[in-house]
């Protein structure tokens, strides 16, 4: 008999304790190049486990929204807010930072492109307020890092949806005001969560 949805929820949140106190270990001596890799490989462990991860349990959205975010994990403080994202297959986000948060974003399901940037300091040569610094596709079993002052775009591929796990410092009331960046025309605007549609508490 398969297990019922409570059943998968209870052991869903055992694995996602375990696998954020892993990463706790690791991120509290602070977000470095080195300390992001080893608590990626913990969220990619944690991903692996298809069965606790399905769009039965984390359904897409319904209507055109973009995506369904799902809360399944922050410490009383709000830090270490793991959340499930399912991703309508037009999903796409202009390139966007996380106020002042590190992330870490794993695949389930799909395949999701990352453009990352860093914003151009004044002095540096070039236009526009961001370099881009690279590109990581995120499928399944794998993930993309990024550091505090780290900036993203973000594009659902194969006109397929997303089922991924995105882990930040902080939840995304605490990420407060943030920026996103126009490259067309150079502009910087800031936002807030209230703009990101709806996020259901699945703890
Ligand atoms: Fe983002």
């Amino acid at each position: 008999m398969s297990p019922t949805a409570a059943e998968r929820h209870s052991k869903r949140n055992r694995a996602v304790t375990e696998a954020v106190n892993d990463i706790r270990t690791v991120m509290d001596a602070g977000p470095s190049l080195e300390n992001l890799e080893k608590a990626k490989a913990y969220l990619i462990a944690l991903a692996m486990q298809k069965d606790l991860f399905s769009f039965e349990d984390f359904p897409l959205p319904e209507d055109d929204a973009m995506e369904c975010s799902y809360l399944i994990h922050e410490c009383e403080d709000g830090t270490y807010a793991l959340y499930v994202n399912s991703g309508a297959s037009h999903q796409y986000y202009a390139p966007h930072d996380h106020g002042d948060a590190w992330a870490i974003i794993a695949g389930v399901e799909g395949r999701e492109r990352h453009q990352l940037y860093l914003r151009r300091n004044p002095h540096e040569p070039g236009d526009g307020p961001l370099i881009k610094k690279g590109e990581v596709i995120v499928a399944a079993d794998e993930a993309v890092t990024m550091q505090p002052n780290g900036i993203h775009q973000v594009n659902a591929m194969d006109g397929m949806p997303l089922l991924h796990l995105h882990l930040y410092a902080k939840n995304f009331i605490l990420q407060g005001e943030r920026c996103k960046y126009d490259l067309d025309k150079g502009e910087v605007e800031p936002f807030h969560l209230d703009e990101l549609g709806s996020i259901t508490d699945a703890r």
